[in-house]
């Protein structure tokens, strides 16, 4: 049976993303008017989280149930992939029982051994190297408020973590600009990302520099999950990238502020930014809900009917 994975940013390609987006404003626009759409009926999604989560579990789970699917949560905690039941086994017998399978954990190697081994569709809902889901719903979230993302300038500042990756590979496939700012020894490393070129991304010792003119400011974490035990390292190293009403003045007088969240007022972004008129925060995790909707409905059932 053919069946495809979403394990990073570019498994997927640029008609897909807009077939997804289409199908994303189609599936909010019925959730919002309270009318029941079920095709996911006797389907089951299992969600294996390796790492905290609070956006991930609830729009997966209330996602799937909402198309009329279920939903099982499993932490590593006490599964037996805590006790050190090979991920590839685990894969081989979780698969055999559900139709599709979420997973958040640390390498990207292991979901990708998970995927190998499974039998049904895998998606990614955060590695340490990529966010993809978030990606797609922040992306969704920028054409919902300004049209296009093409040719746009989006500016990331802080961490070269899993977001910024997944910024750099979306703007291969959209075609837009990101403008890296990280500090000196936290560097993007566009190997390793998987990136094609390195024509859709600019680099900028200064913050201030990567956000003029952007149409996009974005930020994350200073310290990611998993990497807590250089915290106090790294509340050093990023205390000038903090994104403040002077930073994003810098920036075009239209410019939308995006947060993966959960965010730390007062650290890498400022309260008045967060909270304020240019933020569409709560937009991009309320759209978490419904472009994985789609995203499910995609990878179990395929392209449906335009009408749709
Ligand atoms: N943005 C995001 O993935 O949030 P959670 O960690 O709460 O899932
Ligand atoms: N970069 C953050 C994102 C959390 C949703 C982390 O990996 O912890």
């Amino acid at each position: 049976m053919q069946f495809k994975h979403f394990l990073q940013f570019n498994d997927f390609c640029r008609e897909e993303y807009e077939y997804l987006f289409e199908r994303a404003r189609w599936i909010k626009r019925e959730f919002k008017q309270y009318r029941q759409y079920w095709p996911l009926a006797d389907r089951t999604l299992a969600m294996i989280f390796d790492k905290n989560s609070t956006r991930t579990r609830l729009s997966f789970e209330a996602g799937m149930h909402q198309l009329g699917g279920a939903a099982i949560y499993l932490s590593t905690r006490d599964t037996q992939l805590g006790r050190g039941e090979p991920v590839e086994d685990s894969a081989r017998v979780i698969s055999r029982m559900v139709d599709i399978i979420m997973i958040r954990t640390y390498e990207h190697d292991i979901i990708k051994r998970f995927a190998e081994n499974s039998r049904v569709p895998v998606i990614n809902g955060l590695t340490d190297e990529y966010h993809p889901c978030q990606i797609l719903s922040d992306i969704f979230t920028y054409t919902e408020h300004r049209g296009s993302i093409e040719g746009k300038i989006v500016a990331w500042i802080g961490d070269s973590n899993n977001m910024c990756n997944t910024w750099l590979q979306a703007a291969e496939i959209f075609n837009f600009t990101v403008h890296v700012s990280t500090p000196p020894g936290y560097d993007i490393d566009p190997k390793q990302i998987g990136l094609n070129d390195t024509t859709h991304f600019e680099k900028f010792a200064n913050p201030r520099k990567a956000v003029m003119g952007a149409d996009l400011v974005t930020t994350d974490v200073w310290t990611s999950m998993g990497y807590e035990a250089e915290m106090e390292q790294r509340r050093n190293d990023f205390a000038e990238f903090c994104v403040n009403t002077e930073m994003m003045s810098l920036a075009k007088k239209d410019a939308l502020f995006m947060h993966c969240l959960p965010a730390h007022r007062g650290e890498e972004v400022a309260a008045e930014v967060l909270d304020g008129p240019q933020s569409v925060v709560w937009d991009e995790a309320e759209n978490r809900l419904h472009t994985q909707k789609a995203l499910m409905e995609y990878l179990l059932l395929g392209r449906l009917q335009a009408e749709k």
